[in-house]
């Protein structure tokens, strides 16, 4: 579906039913992050320049964002920028905060419209001015929509997320706020920059790179991963609903034996 077709509250029949039987058959994630890869290749097979694929992933952006939000996913993270990312040619960059002022301009009013809080998560503090006032504006002009948070990884790392959170604990063992016996899961989880986002279920990364590229490296222990040929830009809701059904078609253990299993192996012995 074209999103420039319909307004925010003008599903079409046939999307509303993909979305209804999708949600009969099994759990929608409640948090879904995703790893939008392949603009640049986009662009190339059609002989243009990377900015163009970047252009074109901005209506992915759209559709997906939309659909996650009438499915009734709570949480959607986008990888949009990583700290590595610092090192592209710097035209590359201009025109990647460029587009991100763009989007947040236009993008504002929709959110709002389809009850979607918008956050970040990442080093804001290294984005060009215009672009973090931006960005601080449309999330506050968000903060009370309730329906589902699309956040933003912007400058964003793992590794960096886990350092922040170290210096952060390590400030308050030093102030006598933590003592370093009681450092365990929840103590570093509440430190990272993701505290009030639970753990991703599904991550999914687009044009068939099988690694993580430095996203959510803790809060990923235990997600679904899913991963397709599609390059980002031609990734659109259909292709977010394989995912889910794959997803919906997962046995999650969390490292323990399910029910049926023991059953099966009553009598094995234990030397
Ligand atoms: C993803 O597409 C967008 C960003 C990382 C900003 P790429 O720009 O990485 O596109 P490819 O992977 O080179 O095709
Ligand atoms: C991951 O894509 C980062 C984002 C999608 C923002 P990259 O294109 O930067 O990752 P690598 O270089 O293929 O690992
Ligand atoms: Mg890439």
């Amino acid at each position: 579906m074209n999103t420039e077709e319909l307004t925010s509250n003008q599903q079409s029949p046939e999307d509303q039913e993909k979305q209804e039987l999708l949600q009969k058959r099994g759990e929608i994630p409640r948090h879904i992050a995703v790893i939008m890869d392949g603009n640049g290749r986009w662009a190339k097979s059609r002989g243009s320049v990377r900015i163009a694929g970047h252009k074109a992933g901005v209506d992915s952006v759209k559709d997906i964002t939309e659909a996650c939000g009438q499915l009734g996913v709570g949480y959607l993270t986008l990888y949009a920028f990583s700290t590595e990312n610092w090192g592209r040619p710097k035209g590359e960059i201009s025109a990647l905060m460029k587009l991100l002022v763009q989007s947040l301009r236009n993008e504002t009013r929709k959110l709002n419209e389809n009850d979607i809080k918008l956050s970040s998560i990442g080093e804001i503090d290294r984005l060009p001015p215009t672009c973090r006032r931006e960005l601080e504006d449309a999330i506050a002009l968000t903060a009370d929509n309730k329906r589902m948070e699309l956040c933003l990884a912007l400058s964003y790392s793992g590794r960096w997320d886990i350092c922040q959170a170290v210096n952060r604990i390590s400030k308050k063992v030093r102030d006598g706020v933590i003592c370093p016996d009681d450092i365990d899961d929840e103590t570093i989880k509440k430190h990272l920059s993701t505290a009030h986002i639970p753990d991703p279920d599904l991550i999914v990364r687009t044009s068939g790179e099988f690694r993580l590229s430095n996203f959510l490296l803790w809060q990923s222990a235990y997600s679904e991963i899913y991963i397709t040929d599609t390059y980002w830009p031609d990734f659109r809701r259909d292709e977010l609903y394989e995912a889910i059904k794959a997803y919906q078609s997962r046995e999650r253990r969390f490292g323990k034996v399910l029910s049926h299993f023991e059953l099966e192996e009553p009598s094995v012995a234990i030397r």
